[in-house]
């Protein structure tokens, strides 16, 4: 066993018995991908309920518009929920919905890059669906902020 794993180690059962803060979202800027439908949309009312203000982006309109009058009514604020149509398999449109958001509600804080297709196929088609042309968390990274992956916290 190296000297990082068992610092690993010691820390992982440091964390078991002295757990760590909660992180709060009340009041956090989280975006949601393919948040029309399934589980997208199952995250984004579990971040609703505990006070996150979502950015919800899907390729479908009438569905995400539907997520995005749940929310706010649910919440008794128009503010609680924003949604965007907008397909992020291509980059210029990430770039343009991306501006258009950081104009209309502010940066984004969490990143739930959801949206994809699910089908058959090869693994490697499986893991990075012919859709997008290059991984789709690199696609939103460049259209959303190059500075965004580097911060991490
Ligand atoms: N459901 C599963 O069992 C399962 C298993 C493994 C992985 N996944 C992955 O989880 C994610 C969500 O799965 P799901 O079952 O909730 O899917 P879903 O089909 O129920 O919902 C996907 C949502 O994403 C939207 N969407 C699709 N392509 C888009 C695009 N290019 N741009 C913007 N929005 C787009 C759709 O309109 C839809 O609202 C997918 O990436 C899927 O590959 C799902």
């Amino acid at each position: 066993m190296t000297l990082d794993s068992k610092l690993e180690n010691t820390k992982a059962v440091i964390r078991f018995f002295v757990p760590v803060k909660k992180k709060s979202f009340a009041g956090t800027i989280v975006l949601v991908t393919g948040a029309g439908h399934g589980i997208g949309k199952e995250l984004a009312m579990k971040f609703s309920e505990v006070g996150a203000r979502l950015i919800l982006w899907d390729i479908n309109k009438r569905q995400v518009e539907e997520v995005e009058q749940t929310i706010r009514k649910s919440r008794h604020k128009d503010d609680a929920a924003k949604s965007y149509v907008c397909d992020v398999s291509k980059v210029e449109n990430i770039k343009a919905t991306a501006a258009k958001m950081r104009r209309e509600v502010g940066e984004v804080e969490v990143l739930v890059n959801n949206a994809g297709i699910l089908h058959g196929g090869s693994l490697l088609e499986i893991l990075w669906p012919s859709k997008f042309k290059e991984n789709p968390n690199e696609l939103m990274y460049k259209g959303i902020n190059p500075q965004y992956k580097e911060r991490n916290d």
